[in-house]
């Protein structure tokens, strides 16, 4: 056997979109981009996307139109990519790294509290959706992340990267906070190969992003190079950036839209799976979800080896690798990164449920068409390591 970690599906119109683009003679940002942006706001149900180069450049977009500045704080989970919190230094803004509940992995309002409280000045918070999972947004005693962070006037920017097609309540993640970016890499649940888009339902937002992303352009190089009736005349109204997704990605992703919901699906069978196949290891903790499991985008199934595990989460993955599974850990926390260690002098005492899942924490392989065999081969390896042969027990 050999299973990778993550395979992109890639048998529906990409190829017949790509040759569009290609027939067309215009490979940047024209009438593909466009349209992903159209239906991607359509899916969400959001009133606006701007299609960019990665769900950094959305997330840096993000902060600049919000307005957050040089010596702002800013809250963000630990257990994050770097992208989450780099951004904010592009800008001379500073994380504040908070802890994640152990079961969800997610900020919890009683956690955005406290950190509230220890920083009463913070801005904004880039809330995690981990792993593709929501966190509690809103609650009929406004008692949830959106409720507090409106009633103190924090404004919320969602890191999304793993939750398309993620839902809260029935509606799906793209119009809650203030903007909410998502990735299109490689890995991701639809991928463009690099790309990602922000949603947003605040026209201000929306407008200054969508000038940003192109050097601070105030017309899109489309109109530009198209529109016969006007010049080739620009201004330059801001110091922007060069973050626009080119024609050939956004083909991909169209493609890659029309079967979003069928992913999903298929990542939940991989995920009924293991949740049925994995449940009674005494040293395994599983994902946790409050929702339904048709909520959940399942980007990803991260496992935690308690510490009574028999092996290390090395040794397991090694293991893991010698028996063809490829494995990942989502992700080594930020307070451990030596950039963040040492600009903000940061203790891994402050974050105890962070190190509990960092200690333990491997993903394995989730994406559609990982097959029974390929799926009962996974949990038959992972029993065999955790439990040795004798427990083996197949269904
Ligand atoms: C939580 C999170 N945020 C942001 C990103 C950045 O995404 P991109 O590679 O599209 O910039 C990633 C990428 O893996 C991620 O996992």
């Amino acid at each position: 056997m050999n299973i990778p970690f993550s395979k992109v599906p890639l048998a529906g119109n990409e190829q017949a979109y790509i040759n569009e683009v290609l027939a067309s003679g215009w490979l940047t940002t024209s009438s593909k981009a466009m349209n992903f942006e159209k239906q991607f706001a359509q899916f969400v149900g959001a009133r606006f996307a701007c299609a960019v180069n990665s769900c950094t450049s959305a997330l840096h977009l993000a902060v600049e139109a919000i307005g957050i500045s040089k010596d702002d704080k800013v809250l963000v989970p630990s257990l994050t990519f770097t992208a989450s919190a780099e951004v904010l230094r592009y800008i001379g803004a500073h994380p504040v790294f908070t802890d994640v509940e152990y079961d969800t992995r997610l900020i919890s309002p009683e956690i955005l509290k406290n950190a509230i409280f220890r920083n009463p000045h913070v801005r904004a918070i880039i809330l995690v959706h981990y792993g593709g999972l929501a966190p509690v947004m809103t609650t009929p005693e406004r008692e949830g992340i959106l409720d507090i962070c409106r009633f103190r006037g924090i404004r919320v920017i969602e890191d999304a990267a793993h939750a398309f097609p993620t839902k809260y309540d029935n509606q799906y993640i793209g119009s809650f906070g203030d903007a909410t970016c998502f990735s299109f890499y490689a890995n991701k649940t639809i991928t463009t190969g690099e790309g990602g888009m922000l949603v947003t339902n605040d026209e201000e937002i929306y407008n200054r992003v969508k000038i940003m992303r192109l050097h601070g352009i105030n017309r899109d190089i489309w109109s530009r190079f198209t529109d016969k009736s006007s010049s080739w005349e620009y201004d330059v109204v801001a110091p922007g950036f060069k973050y626009n997704m080119p024609d050939i990605n956004a083909a991909v992703g169209l493609a890659q839209l029309e079967k979003a919901s069928y992913f999903r699906s298929e990542r939940q069978r991989c995920a009924e799976f293991y949740l049925r196949e994995l449940g009674d290891i005494p040293c395994l903790d599983l994902p946790v979800f409050n929702g339904s499991m048709e909520d959940h985008s399942w980007h990803l199934f991260p496992l935690v080896l308690k510490p009574e595990s028999p092996v290390t989460r090395n040794d397991f993955i090694s293991q893991m690798a010698n028996k063809g599974v490829g494995t990942s850990v989502h992700y080594k926390p930020l307070h451990r990164m030596t950039y963040y260690k040492e600009t903000y002098s940061l203790d891994e005492h402050a974050f105890p449920n962070t190190e509990k899942i960092w200690k333990g924490t491997v993903s394995i392989p989730i994406y559609p068409g990982l097959d029974q065999q390929e799926l009962t081969y996974i949990c038959q390896t992972i029993k065999e390591i955790l439990c040795g042969p004798a427990d083996v027990k197949y269904t």
